[in-house]
């Protein structure tokens, strides 16, 4: 399993902090980054399209006077995530923005595309792409992707439904590039545990959104401290597509969590296009998180996260040791 150098070499937790519509901003990306971690965030968070320069100007920046200030603890690469569907009308201009500012790893989701890959490979980006299942696995990797988030039953947004030993088991028979595993990982132990299940990495979304730095709500930090896996809802009608989301958020938006309509895949649209006002409405009020929420026990800043993640994955790594 050969990770890539940027990944191998520059983290000091085997960890990706995945990317958050709405919710990842470049505060959380260079806490979560300079506490040696990669951190990521969507590019359709920089609104309007010419503020994705000014937060990559930002985070490169910041990471970079990091380096000088801490040459023994330098900061892990930063992620971004493109969206790489028919609704997205932003797409080139921000592959275009990526490619200038040359970002070490992209992360695409909701299709996949060789000449967004190739793109990225000209410069020597690294390509992860997030699938649900092993059929999109293969394409992933068919079009040129370098590398695989399996997406597993319990992640926050959009979420699969298969079991993560499932996922991984049936990758792992013919892949052994960089697998990283994402669904309800919140928990230093279930770090460990994603890299005993066949996973290099683990991919961790909802853990961060309780984060000082997140944006976020405060009503909604505190829901995720508040809740745990009971408190999920798999839908798809938010966006078109299954995810999963905290029921209290749904229940102040005067709707049933036990019976809310089917919605189907034609209704997708990422807040670029002409419907954006209510699309948007179904990130900002309804809010998605996975079942990992458990684990969260305060609103922390992200550095101390990801100190209380490696504590917890030291802890189970000697565990073992001792069995
Ligand atoms: C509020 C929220 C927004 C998300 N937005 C995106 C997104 O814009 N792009 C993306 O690729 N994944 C998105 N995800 C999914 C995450 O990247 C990741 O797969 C998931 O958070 C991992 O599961 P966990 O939240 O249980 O740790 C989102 C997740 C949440 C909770």
């Amino acid at each position: 399993m050969a990770l890539p150098s940027p990944l191998k070499d520059r983290l000091r937790l085997p960890v990706v902090a995945s990317p958050m519509f709405i919710v990842s901003n470049p505060e959380l990306v260079i806490a979560q980054c300079t506490a040696g971690i990669v951190g990521s965030f969507p590019t359709l968070n920089a609104r309007p399209q010419s503020a994705l320069r000014e937060w990559l100007t930002r985070i490169e920046e910041a990471l970079a006077k990091h380096d000088a200030n801490n040459p023994e603890a330098p900061a892990a690469p930063y992620a971004v995530n493109l969206i790489v569907h028919k609704s997205n009308d932003r797409l080139a201009e921000d592959l275009a923005t990526v490619v200038e500012f040359q970002a070490p790893i992209v992360i695409t989701s909701l299709g996949a595309r060789a000449d967004v890959n190739e793109a990225i490979h000209s410069y020597g980006g690294i390509v992860l792409h997030d699938v649900i299942n092993n059929r999109f696995a293969r394409k992933a990797i068919e079009k040129g992707a370098d590398g695989l988030i399996a997406v597993a039953a319990g992640a926050g947004g959009h979420a699969g439904t298969q079991s993560p030993f499932a996922l991984l088991q049936e990758i792992r028979e013919w892949f052994d590039g960089p697998v990283l595993l994402s669904g309800a990982i919140a928990h230093g132990r279930s770090v460990l545990a994603a890299q005993a299940a066949g996973a290099d990495l683990a991919y961790v979304g909802s853990a961060f959104i309780a984060t000082t730095e997140a944006n976020a709500d405060p009503a909604y930090k505190q829901m995720i401290v508040d809740s745990g896996a009971a408190d999920i809802v798999y839908s798809n009608l938010f966006t078109g597509v299954h995810g999963n989301y905290l029921r209290g958020s749904i229940e102040a938006a005067g709707l049933d969590p036990a019976s809310l309509p089917e919605s189907d895949p034609s209704a997708m649209d990422f807040g670029t296009g002409p419907d954006a006002g209510s699309d948007a409405k179904a990130w900002r009020d309804i809010w998605g998180a996975g079942q990992g929420v458990g684990a969260v026990d305060a609103v922390a800043p992200a550095a101390d996260v990801v100190r209380r993640l490696t504590a917890e994955y030291e802890a189970a790594k000697e565990r073992l040791r001792l069995m």
